[in-house]
Parts: C-alpha cells; sequence; structure tokens
C-alpha cells in the first residue's frame, strides 16, 4: 500500500517535473536558428527567430552576399527544391588555423537535429572565400561533412542536416576544419531540439552514433509541391516530395487519424507530422535506390505508414493492409488493422554494398501497400574521445590568462588547436606559445599539464623567475624561454641541458658559478625611480636567494618528495 502510494507520488513528482522542465524550456532554448556572419537578428516567414553568431564563434569574418540562388540542392536522388531560405550574409574564417568551432548550447541527454548551410553566392563586401576550397565540417568530434569547390559558380546553395545525442557534455562543437585549400566559410547553423525517444538509434544499446541526412521524404505529394517544415513539423525538419521517382499513384482521403500522445512515448517513435501523414504513395512493389555516401558504414531508414484510405474501422480490422518492407535485404512485416499511425526504422550495416535499397511489397491477397512518408540516413558512431578532462581545465586557465580565448571547441579533437599536440591518450604532450605577445609570469599551472615533453614560450614578454615547479615535469626534454624578460635563476636541474634554451633573458642569472646577481639587476638605480618598483625587486631578490639556499641544501630524495607532494595538491583542485 505504502510503496504503491510512493510510487505514484513520485511519478506524479516525475511528471509534475517534466511539465515544468517543458514549459520552461521555450521554443526559443529548443530552436536556435544562427545567421553566421549577419550583424542584426531577424524573424523569418515561418515565425522562427535567427540570431547573430556573436558569442558562438571567435574567429572569422562576416561576409555579405548578393543572393543569385533560390535552389537548395541535395545529395540523391537527383532532386532540388525552391525554397524560402535567405542567406545573405556568411561568416568566412580567414584566420590561418587548424579548425574554427561553434560552441553551441545543448541539454545532456538530449535528441539534436543540426542543419548548415553553405552558400558561397557572389560577395558585395571584402571578405571573401579563397578558391578552390577545401574542409570538413565535424560534429562531436567526427567528420559530418566534406565540403570542396573550384569556383563560386560550384558552390550550391547546399544543406546538411544531421540528428545527434548530447550525451554528458551541455555544448556541442561544430568545427569547420581546414583543408590544404582557401577558407573554410558557413551561412546558417540550426539546431531543434527533438523528442526524446525520436531517431532512438542514436542512442540504442548504449552506442552513439549520429546520423547524416540523406533525405526525408513526404510521398503523395505532386513533385513541385513545396517541402513541409515548421510550423507544420514542431521539430522543424524538412519533409520533401518525391512522387516524380516513386512508380505509383497518390491517395487520398478523408479518413485520417491523427498520432496521438501515446504514440509519441513509444521508443523509435519519430513522429511524422500530420500534414505529411495525410498523403500516401499506394501501390504493391516500391523500389528506391541511393548510391551509398563513400566510407559510411550503415543506413538509417524510418518508414511511416498510416491507413487514409476509405475504409471502414471494421473491414480494416476484418482485413489489415499487410506490408514488407526491406533495407538492403533485411525485412521487417507489419500489418495496419487500425486507422493509426506505425512506423518502422532499421539499421543495417553496408559492408561491401555501393548502392543502399529501400523497398516495400503487399503480398498476395493484400490490399495494396500505402507508404506515407519514409526517410534516410548514413549512421557513424561517434567515438565521443574529448581531451583529458584535468588537461582541460588547465588549458581554459592559460587561455584566460594568455587571452587566447578564441580558441575554441575541444583541444585535441577532431584535430588539436594549432599550439598543442596530444598523445593516443588524450593527453597535452606539447605547448608551442612562441611569439604570441605573451606578458606577465609563467603561470605555475603549466605543471598541472603532467604528460608535457615540450614547452615553447619564446619569443614573448614573460617576466618573473622560472617556476621551481617545472621540475616536476617528468616527461620534460624541451623548454625554450629564449627572448622574453625573465630574471632569477634557472633551476639546477635545467642548466647546460639539452634542449632547455634561457638566451635573451637579460635578467636571468644561472645558477652554478656563472651566476651574476648584480650585473642583469640594476637595482640601485631603479630604487631611486619608485618605492613600489624598489619593493618588488627586493621580493624578487629574496625569492632568488630563497631558491638558491633551497637548491643548494635540500637535495637528492628529500626534494623530489617534497615536491611530489606538493604537485599533488596543487593539482587536486583541478581534478575534483
Ligand atoms: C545521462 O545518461 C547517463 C547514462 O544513461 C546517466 O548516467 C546520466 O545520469 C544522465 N544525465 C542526465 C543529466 O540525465
Ligand atoms: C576530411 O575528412 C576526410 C574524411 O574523413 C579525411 O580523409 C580528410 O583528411 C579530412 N580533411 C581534413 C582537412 O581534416
Ligand atoms: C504543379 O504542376 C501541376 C501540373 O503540372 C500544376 O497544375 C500545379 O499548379 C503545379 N503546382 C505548383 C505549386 O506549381
Ligand atoms: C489530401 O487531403 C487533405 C485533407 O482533405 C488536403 O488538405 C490535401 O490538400 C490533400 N492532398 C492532396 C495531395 O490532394
Ligand atoms: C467512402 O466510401 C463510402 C462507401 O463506399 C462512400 O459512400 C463515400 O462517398 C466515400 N467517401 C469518400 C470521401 O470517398
Ligand atoms: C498480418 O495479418 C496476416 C493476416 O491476418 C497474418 O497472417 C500475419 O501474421 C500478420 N502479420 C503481422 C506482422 O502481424
Ligand atoms: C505473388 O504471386 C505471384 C504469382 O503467384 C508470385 O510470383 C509472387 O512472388 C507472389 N508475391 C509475393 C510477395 O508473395
Ligand atoms: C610554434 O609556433 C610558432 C608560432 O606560432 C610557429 O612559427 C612554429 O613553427 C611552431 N613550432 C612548432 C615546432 O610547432
Ligand atoms: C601585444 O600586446 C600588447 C598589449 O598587451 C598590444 O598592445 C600589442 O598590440 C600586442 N602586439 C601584437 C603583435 O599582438
Ligand atoms: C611583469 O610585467 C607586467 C606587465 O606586463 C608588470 O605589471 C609586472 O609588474 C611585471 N612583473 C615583474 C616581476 O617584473
Ligand atoms: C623587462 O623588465 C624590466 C624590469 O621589470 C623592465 O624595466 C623592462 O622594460 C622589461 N623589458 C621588456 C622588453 O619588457
Ligand atoms: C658578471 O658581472 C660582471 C660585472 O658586473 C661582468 O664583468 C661579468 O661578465 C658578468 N658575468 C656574467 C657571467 O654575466
Amino acid at each position: 500500500m505504502e510503496g504503491s502510494s510512493r510510487r505514484r507520488r513520485s511519478a506524479i513528482l516525475t511528471a509534475l517535473c517534466t511539465f515544468f522542465a517543458l514549459a520552461l524550456s521555450s521554443s526559443a532554448q529548443e530552436f536556435l536558428s544562427i545567421d553566421c556572419g549577419a550583424d542584426v537578428g531577424r524573424t523569418d516567414e515561418a515565425g522562427i527567430k535567427w540570431v547573430t553568431d556573436d558569442g558562438y564563434v571567435k574567429t572569422g569574418r562576416n561576409r555579405e552576399i548578393r543572393e543569385t540562388g533560390t535552389a537548395v540542392q541535395l545529395g540523391s536522388p537527383d532532386f532540388s527544391l525552391t525554397s524560402a531560405f535567405t542567406y545573405p550574409t556568411a561568416r568566412v574564417f580567414t584566420e590561418k588555423r587548424s579548425k574554427h568551432c561553434y560552441v553551441l548550447p545543448v541539454q545532456k541527454n538530449s535528441t539534436y537535429l543540426l542543419r548548415t548551410i553553405q552558400y558561397a553566392g557572389e560577395s558585395i563586401s571584402t571578405a571573401s572565400i579563397a578558391f578552390p576550397v577545401s574542409f570538413n565540417v565535424t560534429v562531436n568530434n567526427e567528420v559530418w561533412y566534406s565540403f570542396s569547390g573550384q569556383t563560386d559558380d560550384d558552390l550550391g546553395p547546399f544543406f546538411y542536416e544531421s540528428v545527434f545525442y548530447s550525451l554528458q557534455k551541455e555544448e556541442v562543437d561544430v568545427c569547420f576544419v581546414a583543408g590544404a585549400l582557401g577558407t573554410p566559410f558557413v551561412n546558417s547553423i540550426e539546431m531543434r531540439k527533438l523528442n526524446p525517444l525520436s531517431y532512438y538509434e542514436v542512442q540504442r544499446g548504449g552506442v552513439y552514433r549520429f546520423l547524416d541526412f540523406v533525405g526525408r521524404y513526404n510521398t503523395g505529394q505532386p513533385s513541385n509541391s513545396s517541402y513541409i517544415s515548421y510550423p507544420d513539423d514542431p521539430y522543424d525538419r524538412y519533409w520533401m516530395p518525391i512522387t516524380n521517382i516513386l512508380r505509383a499513384g497518390v491517395a487520398n482521403s478523408s479518413v485520417l487519424a491523427t498520432p496521438t500522445q501515446a504514440d509519441q512515448t513509444t521508443a523509435g517513435w519519430n513522429f511524422a507530422p500530420e500534414r505529411v501523414q495525410e498523403d500516401a504513395w499506394v501501390g504493391t512493389d516500391l523500389s528506391v535506390q541511393f548510391p551509398r555516401a563513400e566510407g559510411a558504414p550503415r543506413a538509417y531508414a524510418a518508414w511511416y505508414f498510416q491507413e487514409i484510405r476509405n475504409l471502414t474501422a471494421a473491414e480494416l480490422l476484418r482485413n489489415p493492409t499487410q506490408m514488407v518492407v526491406s533495407l538492403n535485404g533485411e525485412s521487417h512485416a507489419l500489418n495496419l488493422s487500425t486507422f493509426s499511425p506505425q512506423q518502422v526504422s532499421m539499421l543495417v550495416e553496408l559492408e561491401s554494398s555501393t548502392t543502399v535499397d529501400l523497398n516495400l511489397i503487399s503480398p498476395n491477397g493484400s490490399r495494396p501497400a500505402i507508404l506515407n512518408a519514409f526517410e534516410l540516413h548514413w549512421a557513424y558512431e561517434v567515438d565521443q574521445s574529448t581531451t583529458n578532462a584535468n588537461d582541460a581545465t588547465v588549458l581554459k586557465s592559460l587561455q584566460s590568462i594568455f587571452g587566447l580565448e578564441d580558441w575554441q571547441g575541444d583541444a585535441c579533437y577532431p584535430v588539436a588547436w594549432d599550439w598543442v599536440a596530444c598523445d593516443g591518450d588524450s593527453r597535452i604532450i606539447e605547448l608551442n606559445l612562441s611569439d604570441k605577445n605573451l606578458t606577465g609570469p609563467i603561470p605555475d599551472a603549466i605543471v598541472e599539464l603532467t604528460q608535457l615533453q615540450k614547452i615553447r614560450l619564446d619569443n614573448n614578454q614573460l617576466n618573473g623567475t622560472i617556476p621551481q615547479s617545472l621540475r616536476t615535469l617528468r616527461n620534460l626534454q624541451l623548454l625554450a624561454l629564449d627572448n622574453n624578460n625573465l630574471s632569477g635563476d634557472i633551476p639546477a636541474a635545467f642548466v647546460d641541458k639539452a634542449g632547455f634554451t634561457f638566451s635573451g633573458n637579460p635578467g636571468i642569472c644561472q645558477v652554478g658559478g656563472n651566476c651574476n646577481s648584480t650585473a642583469p639587476n640594476p637595482a640601485p638605480a631603479e630604487a631611486s625611480k619608485s618605492d613600489d618598483d624598489s619593493n618588488e625587486k627586493i621580493y624578487i631578490g629574496v625569492i632568488a636567494a630563497l631558491s638558491v639556499i633551497i637548491a643548494v641544501l635540500v637535495a637528492g630524495l628529500v626534494f623530489c618528495s617534497v615536491r611530489g607532494n606538493r604537485y599533488k595538491s596543487r593539482a587536486a583542485p583541478v581534478v575534483t
């Protein structure tokens, strides 16, 4: 009794929480529409609010485009659709960098649709795309699409769509990875939070995938009709007419059941909108073939069915509409015995096949099959590699100390930032900040990147002393500190060590013989200038003296164990 009432209460609580969560998450949060490169936001004809990319990306320049194209090309089948898209601006990544990332907010454990438009168009502003161009666009650190073109005639507009699962992170990186040629660019980025159970294959069995869109087709519509999207589809997917490539007639009927709440909560139910369901392809044998995208490992297909013909409920129950669908030979039988919508989705390995075949037949003796909509995607597993969390936190603090915040996205994946190198365990092993105009002291935080092998900080204006703690970096093979304004002692362990260079620092002093504490530091001359300055000099002098004493007195194991402990206690706050 008590147990059951408690369970009920918790169910009600869950329902309430869900309600509040839904009520709080306005459509503004569930829809993010970025007009890349635009100076101001706008609201489109469908009522969707577009924002500028301020705050989402920190590199690139705005580019205005004279609109010459109106058709968005889709990969296959040969198909184009006239649209109301506007893309008068683009963001062009003119800086030479390994990658440029948009960092977009997501909720954990949620399924999202992500869409971009690439349209080089005809520039009417100075920021120009360098042709030929080639770059990759990645999501969740996996290559989503490769884009290339010789001239702006080759360049679209094109749209790309994927469905991904956000898992444990509260942001997703959409990165433009520069190839050898040209400047990456992008015109718009859209994110739509989907029904939690839709496209369930993106998380099925604890294997995370992203789906790369091939097509989503509204069967039964004349081929010249417009695509269906928001507000007819609350998730703003594009449902495109496809009658021209299907070989049979169109059915329509006033008998139309609408999807119910129960259907939406069934795992795998992607929920095609009513306007898509209200017309259908009808026939006995449907076969559609798509060329396989190079390297695509799996195909994901979803079929949407709803009996909309002029039948009575009793007739349909007595004699259900029988169908068999198949995807590359793997088949599934289903019967429609009510007017409720049904869906079948399938994920198949493609192995060596060069095509993907979708088939639908009605067995002998059944009334003709009916198909209201279908879609096809390539499914890629997401390996979810990210930079070691501790290293990522240390890099964040180095970025804020040195003003390097415009490096966005994951430090190591899908390709490393230009100034770090990573090993196979996602640890940072190299830091190259030569010539970066860095000022101030060398941050102690560097030693928390415990796997560092090479540190290049040469040709900056770093000052202060060389942190003794650098000794704790056991794998350090290279330390370039030349041409800075460092002072004080070189840690004894680094003196005369190959790969450790300190030249061009007027205030530096080497332990072990050729130390010259008076010459490089004209302290008395400075003391007359200001009291503050002289206090600082004295302070530095004390530190330097202490360092020498410690270095001389404390040796071997004792020294190392003290350092080891200090290192651990310093690292601890970063870990937790
Ligand atoms: C997300 O899912 C994982 C795995 O199912 C679970 O451990 C985690 O608690 C979930 N996180 C949230 C915020 O729901
Ligand atoms: C782009 O992706 C392709 C396919 O994954 C890969 O072969 C190529 O090296 C990538 N190019 C860049 C510039 O990352
Ligand atoms: C589509 O084509 C048909 C016949 O070719 C024509 O009657 C109809 O007006 C066209 N519809 C649109 C939206 O262009
Ligand atoms: C199908 O029927 C619906 C409702 O009667 C109607 O709105 C729609 O235009 C029809 N579609 C076609 C392709 O005739
Ligand atoms: C549906 O079928 C019934 C009986 O066969 C017929 O009277 C009715 O006109 C049909 N309705 C439509 C919309 O075709
Ligand atoms: C569909 O209905 C037929 C005839 O009623 C039956 O033989 C068959 O097993 C059913 N198939 C499915 C998948 O329910
Ligand atoms: C239907 O019957 C024909 C002729 O008997 C046969 O060739 C065909 O394979 C059958 N189709 C199905 C789906 O059983
Ligand atoms: C280090 O960075 C500088 C400036 O960014 C660059 O010129 C140099 O080639 C880089 N060195 C290495 C070894 O990556
Ligand atoms: C270096 O930094 C200073 C101030 O921090 C700034 O005024 C100067 O323009 C920078 N120089 C370069 C080449 O970035
Ligand atoms: C280091 O340089 C900064 C200016 O970049 C200055 O404010 C600071 O006092 C200097 N520190 C030392 C120890 O010289
Ligand atoms: C180096 O530091 C000294 C003392 O803080 C300062 O007077 C000098 O201007 C600095 N030199 C450069 C190049 O920053
Ligand atoms: C130390 O300073 C003296 C004079 O101040 C100078 O003659 C000598 O060359 C300096 N030695 C070094 C190693 O800098």
